[in-house]
């Protein structure tokens, strides 16, 4: 799109851009010309992508360093942004948990859901209420393939990654009006820290094609204002056309337990009271 820092500029905010897909965003942001909010915890990781994304594009770059699960994560990303226009929302920052339900504590999947479904719905809230004032701007959602249907051994993660699917794709025609564009992205895998420190986990029993967090943005950003849904990916988005028009969502699930269950190490899908 020509008219990418007109319509979304003059800032994006990009959440988790210390690595991987956000990581990604930021670099491909910043080549549109957009300066850029980036936040994420690791505050010298943060500084050195500011500095570097500074020094090869004409933008400006301000870090935030934040833990998003923090109780005041939200005031902190309102006062810091209370004086920039920000034009385009990307709450991307996840993290994943796998293995037996019961075999991950309580604690840790109430913080997967803060941070995969209560963040990026308290900054649509903010962000959002601002575009519309301006009439002007754009979310893109981070969901996934595993949010397409139910997954067992990923089950709560997958649960998260459905809700900003079902969030994103009805708050697209709630801001129509308002002319701020909503899209949510559904990866596949994607070749990431967040994979790459998946323990017991052989994603190469998968039937799935590994993309690059370049490829992953890129296919994001072009969506933009064109899809309410876009899944990166001939074999991801063959898999999500087969499985919705062929096949009930019980036995997707099914489908996937066994998978899952085949590429995962025995310890992890057992459960020991
Ligand atoms: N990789 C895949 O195969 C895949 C597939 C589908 C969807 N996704 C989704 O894509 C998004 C990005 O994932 P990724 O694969 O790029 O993972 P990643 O490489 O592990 O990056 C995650 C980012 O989130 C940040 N983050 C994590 N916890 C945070 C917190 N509490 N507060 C602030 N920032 C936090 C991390 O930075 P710090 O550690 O510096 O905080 C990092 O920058 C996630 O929503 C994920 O669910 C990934």
């Amino acid at each position: 799109m020509r008219n990418f820092k007109k319509k979304y500029g003059e800032y994006a905010l990009v959440t988790g851009a210390t690595s991987g897909i956000g990581k990604a965003f930021a670099y491909q942001l910043a080549q549109k010309g957009l300066n850029l909010v980036l936040v994420a915890r690791r505050q010298q990781l943060l500084d050195e992508i500011t500095k570097d994304i500074m020094k090869r594009f004409n933008v400006k770059v301000l870090a935030l360093p934040l833990d998003l699960t923090s109780p005041d994560a939200l005031h902190q990303l309102d006062v810091f942004t209370r004086d920039l226009s920000i034009g385009l929302l990307i709450p991307n920052a996840g993290f994943e948990l796998h293995g037996h339900f019961l075999n991950n504590n309580l604690a840790e999947h109430t913080k997967m859901m803060q941070l995969n479904m209560v963040v990026p719905l308290q900054m649509a809230h903010l962000f959002g209420s601002r575009m519309a004032r301006q009439k002007r701007g754009g979310i893109l959602f981070i969901s996934s393939t595993f949010g397409l249907q139910s997954v067992p051994y990923f089950a709560n993660y997958a649960a998260t990654k459905a809700y900003i699917l079902a969030l994103g794709q009805a708050l697209r025609e709630e801001m129509r009006p308002y002319k701020v564009d909503v899209t949510v992205l559904a990866p596949g895998l994607t070749r990431t820290a967040m994979v790459d420190h998946m323990q017991g986990v052989d994603m190469g029993k998968m039937p799935v094609k590994e993309m690059t967090p370049e490829q992953v943005a890129k296919t994001g950003l072009h969506a933009l204002c064109r899809n309410s849904l876009v899944i990166p990916g001939a074999r991801n988005k063959m898999f999500d056309i087969m499985g919705k028009y062929t096949t009930p969502r019980y036995m997707l699930a099914k489908m996937f337990g066994m998978l899952v269950k085949r590429a995962m190490d025995k310890k992890l899908v057992e459960y020991n009271p």
